[in-house]
């Protein structure tokens, strides 16, 4: 059976498409390029989520740019023959003050309706206080995702240090790519432990190009559907994004702490 006739219907939470916002697409022609491949490969709607750093100085003006980038891309695709969706949203730098950005109207969430919230971590270390911000978030009715958890060196290292970030209120969201391999088997290990213990939930694509990493969800799907089943990669690219894009609320499995494996002169000990 081919893939693109396994997906339909996949929303991809977080995708590098605006053209000139970010190390993404760089044209209007690379946009729609990025969009007719999800689209052949079974995405319905992308979210459009540029690299933002709210502590830069010239923030007020991000949020409105980004909707009206996504605004004039939608009717792009819609005149290019699509009938793939777009919709704003933001890749955000974690900072301790993202509440009140998100209050005052600086910060988008996914699909720009008020709920989840994009936050990539570092690549080396995750913040001290990071807990603190998934807590807060919480608490005040956002939902924090992390952005491919997998490619941050200290929760490669210690799976666990994101259940503790999914114990305060995080989903997880892995990169199509970090599943199929293009990050390498270190990173592709570390989404399938992640994957496995109820530590991320949501895959997306992370797309920055047409080619090299596109807006591909199908690949991803076809592997987590090997690890998980069908329905519940199912849930990981289409329900919970759909509750996503929606601001809808979403039900989890409880995560389990990862037990890494010891390995002995003469065999394996542990799970
Ligand atoms: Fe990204």
């Amino acid at each position: 059976m081919k893939l693109e006739a396994v997906l339909e219907g996949a929303i991809d939470v977080h995708a590098h498409i605006l053209p000139g916002m970010d190390d993404g697409a760089q044209t209007r022609e690379d946009a729609v390029a990025m969009a007719r491949v999800a689209e052949k490969h079974g995405t319905a709607i992308v979210v459009a989520t540029p690299h933002v750093d709210l502590a830069s100085r010239n923030r007020s003006q991000v949020a409105e740019i980004i909707r009206g980038s996504a605004r004039t891309l939608a009717a792009e695709l819609v005149s290019s023959g699509l009938s793939i969706r777009v919709l704003p949203g933001m890749e955000i730098a974690i900072d301790p003050h993202l509440l009140s950005l998100l209050s005052n109207g600086e910060a988008l969430t996914i699909g720009d309706n008020g709920k989840y919230v994009l936050v990539e971590l570092p690549f080396q270390h995750v913040p001290g206080y990071a807990e603190k911000v998934v807590f807060d978030l919480s608490s005040a009715g956002y939902v924090p995702v992390i952005a491919h958890p997998e490619r941050c060196n200290e929760i490669a290292n210690d799976p666990n240090r994101m259940y503790r970030l999914v114990r305060a209120g995080a989903i997880g969201q892995l990169n199509a790519g970090s599943l199929t391999g293009v990050f390498g088997k270190s990173t592709r290990r570390v989404a399938d432990i992640l994957l496995r213990h109820g530590l991320a939930h949501v895959i997306a694509s992370d797309g920055h190009s047409p080619t090299a990493r596109s807006c591909r969800l199908d690949q991803a799907f076809a592997i987590a559907s090997r690890t998980l089943g069908r329905k519940a990669a199912l849930r990981a690219v289409r329900d919970i994004p759909y509750a996503m894009v929606r601001g809808d609320g979403v039900r989890l499995e409880d995560p389990e702490r990862y037990t890494p494996r010891r390995w002995f002169l003469f065999g394996r000990m542990g799970v």
